[in-house]
């Protein structure tokens, strides 16, 4: 291995979100949790990266900045390299995060009262983007087989035929549940929307981040109908833990729905840049590769780490085997099904910060989501915050 994973780095004092004191005790009640809730990375970016925002930095001026063709070449590259789509520059809109993108998304296609499709337990900013913009959000909840998750689509097909549904957010692959949808799901998924005539905006920020045995289908590049019936959202953000840098791809062939999109941002005056995340995008694609590999390399250890640690110490805990992503659904109904309860137990007795279940809508009461992108000391000393509460109760 090249890059140095087991680095631990003290993020304390450092601005993090997910260190802060005064955040932990906000959230948790508990300034004294140890963090794996919100999702970014405690390991530092690859060095490609730094070195060329470092660079960037020097320079010392960091005024109003303007995207260069090399930004879009190199989005365009690592969307035909990694997923084998051929997207062309005119397709690709900037936005300050994919949360902000969503709400904008909302504006630009929906009108107050609309019914928009999402899937339970699912990243809970969906429900909150839809409800604030005076929307209800419509569930079509997913079904645990025991094993994994499924969609329920007898549910989606019924649900689907409301004609004031008129949006559907998929969030592929799936956070929380960790689920890479094959192709013959998303073509159903694809299917049923272009039928009722809803718009799928495909939530793919979570796409680089996809374990061995799983291969990551691009939403729109299943077949020209559902091109042009789409919106995709990436991002370097997840992949290379550059969340506050700000910066997300949404992808739009359709020009016409673009033509609405741009409307909305001009409205809203987003389009400006920041000069380093620029940067740090283009540095992230071209020379990002290796550090990639590595990473989920590291990250697969990490979740064979999890699954032995809960079997020996918790054995009626378990993890959903993740497919993608750095964040672990583990479902901890046999210990206490009620979910604030759990959240409680887990942050005041075990002193140890996770997203709770309850916050992802239907079906997440029980279970509780773990952040794994850290050093493995660090995860060993959560995991033993986590076993002892839990067996405590
Ligand atoms: C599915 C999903 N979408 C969006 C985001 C956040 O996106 P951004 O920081 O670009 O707004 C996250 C972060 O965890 C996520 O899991």
């Amino acid at each position: 291995m090249k890059y140095n994973f087991d680095e631990v780095i003290d993020r304390k004092d450092t601005n993090s979100m997910k260190w802060d004191r005064d955040t932990l005790i906000e959230m948790f009640d508990e300034p004294e949790a140890l963090p794996f809730w919100v999702a970014d990375m405690d390991f530092k970016t690859a060095p490609a990266i730094i070195e060329a925002v470092v660079k960037g930095a020097e320079h010392g001026i960091y005024g109003y900045s303007k995207r260069p063709d090399s930004y879009f070449e190199a989005i365009i590259n690592w969307t035909r390299r990694r997923f084998g789509w051929e997207i062309e520059r005119e397709w690709i809109e900037y936005c300050p995060g994919i949360v902000p993108a969503v709400n904008y998304l909302i504006q630009a296609f929906c009108i107050p009262g609309d019914k928009i499709i999402i899937q339970e337990p699912v990243y809970y900013p969906f429900r909150r983007s839809i409800e604030n913009n005076g929307c209800h959000v419509v569930n079509n909840g997913l079904k645990f087989n025991g094993e994994y998750y499924e969609i329920d689509f007898q549910d989606l097909e019924e649900k689907a035929k409301d004609p004031r549904v008129t949006m559907f957010i998929l969030c592929s692959p799936h956070n929380p549940v960790s689920r890479v949808w094959t192709k013959e799901e998303l073509i159903k998924i694809g299917n049923i929307c272009l039928e009722n005539d809803i718009l799928i905006i495909s939530d793919e920020i979570h796409n680089d981040l996809v374990y061995s045995d799983y291969k990551h289908t691009i939403f729109p590049s299943l077949k020209e109908e559902f091109a042009m019936n789409s919106i995709t959202c990436t991002a370097p953000s997840k992949t290379f833990n550059l969340a506050g840098m700000q910066a997300s791809n949404i992808i739009i062939p359709n020009s016409k729905l673009m033509e609405r999109f741009r409307v909305i941002l001009e409205k809203n005056n987003i389009g400006h840049q920041n000069p380093l995340s620029i940067i740090a995008t283009e540095a992230a694609y071209n020379h990002g590769e290796q550090w990639l590999k590595e990473l989920l390399k590291y990250l697969e250890e990490n979740i064979e780490f999890i699954h032995k640690y809960l079997g020996e110490n918790l054995p009626k805990a378990r993890m959903i085997k993740p497919q993608a992503t750095y964040l672990g659904w583990i479902d901890l109904r046999e210990y206490e099904e009620n979910g604030l309860k759990l959240e409680r137990i887990l942050a005041k007795k075990g002193k140890v910060a996770l997203d709770g279940g309850t916050w992802f809508g239907q079906g997440g009461e029980g279970f509780m989501r773990i952040n794994f992108a850290c050093p493995r000391t660090l995860l060993e000393e959560g995991l033993s915050r986590i076993c002892k509460a839990v067996n405590g109760i």
